[in-house]
């Protein structure tokens, strides 16, 4: 049974879309759900249904200043010459900035992980880093991480405990490109199971389904283009909450049941 849900993909492909309807699908099940969310320019909150007043106070954990400085002994940017502590207490984290969406989700907002050169040693990733490891190894949510396209800050000792990592692609070949990337760089850090997604599908799966096997990544569903997302996102409104998208949110059920994620 996957608890430890990754989401990644290239830009725009749909990770936000299909990460916060499978947690909200999850949630009516009534699992426990915990939604990440890594992405440098998040917005999972909205795909979970927290409404725009509540969603411009929501700070991502990565520019919260006094409280990186507070758990590390640095504040980011100020000496990275100056020792910080690399086991910072995060256990409190989820509880204290973590929100409550819709149907009961959990939401918390890591932000940007800085990933160039293997990432900054600073004390902002020592924070999140540390942070992530806490909710993938000790937790009992079900938890679905919307990650953009890297997958380095997972990190060895805590990559190899997420049961899958879901790489959304759409119709073309330049997603497909990043995904290879992106399996590649699951499989240094040590995530076992990796599979593809096609989300805006025009009908034309076999395509994409031989791209994929080309490079040994399995498609496990597809998920249709629909107009219908575009005008509920004109009305702040999550697929999931819109009547007209209900063949994109049974698409994401299907692909859930078929990952034999958590009933
Ligand atoms: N099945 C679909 N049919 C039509 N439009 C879609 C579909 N899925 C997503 N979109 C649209 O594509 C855009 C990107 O979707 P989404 O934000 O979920 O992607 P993302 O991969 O999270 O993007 P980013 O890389 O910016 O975080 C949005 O405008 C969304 O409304
Ligand atoms: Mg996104």
């Amino acid at each position: 049974m996957a608890q430890r849900i990754g989401i990644a993909g290239k830009g725009g492909v749909g990770k936000t879309t299909l990460a916060g309807t499978l947690a909200r699908l999850l949630a009516r099940r009534g699992k426990k759900v915990l939604a990440v969310d890594i992405d440098p320019s998040p917005s999972l909150a909205s795909a979970v249904g927290i409404p725009e007043e509540e969603r411009k106070n929501l700070v991502p954990l990565s520019r919260m200043l006094d409280l990186i400085e507070e758990r590390t002994g640095v504040r980011p940017g100020s000496s990275y010459g100056q020792m910080f502590k690399l086991n910072p207490k995060v256990d409190d984290l989820v509880d204290r900035y973590g929100v409550v969406a819709k149907d009961g989700v959990r939401l918390i907002v890591l932000g940007t992980i800085d990933l160039g050169g293997g990432g900054c040693f600073c004390p902002e990733n020592a924070l999140l880093k540390r942070l992530l490891r806490h909710l993938v190894l000790d937790r009992d949510e079900v938890l679905i991480m919307d990650m953009e396209a890297g997958v380095e800050h997972l990190g060895r000792g805590t990559a190899e405990s997420v049961d899958v990592l879901i790489i959304v692609v759409e119709p073309g070949t330049k997603s497909i490109e990043t995904a290879a990337r992106i399996r590649k760089l699951a499989e240094d850090v040590g995530i076992g199971k990796v599979v593809a997604v096609l989300n805006k599908s025009l009908g034309k799966d076999d395509f994409t389904r031989s791209k994929l096997a080309d490079i040994g990544i399995e498609l496990v569903g597809s998920i249709p283009h629909k107009p219908c997302i575009i005008e509920a996102d004109m009305n702040d409104i999550p697929p999931i909450d819109s009547e007209d998208c209900s063949e994109i949110v049974s698409a994401i059920e299907e692909i859930g049941e078929k990952l034999g994620l958590p009933d």
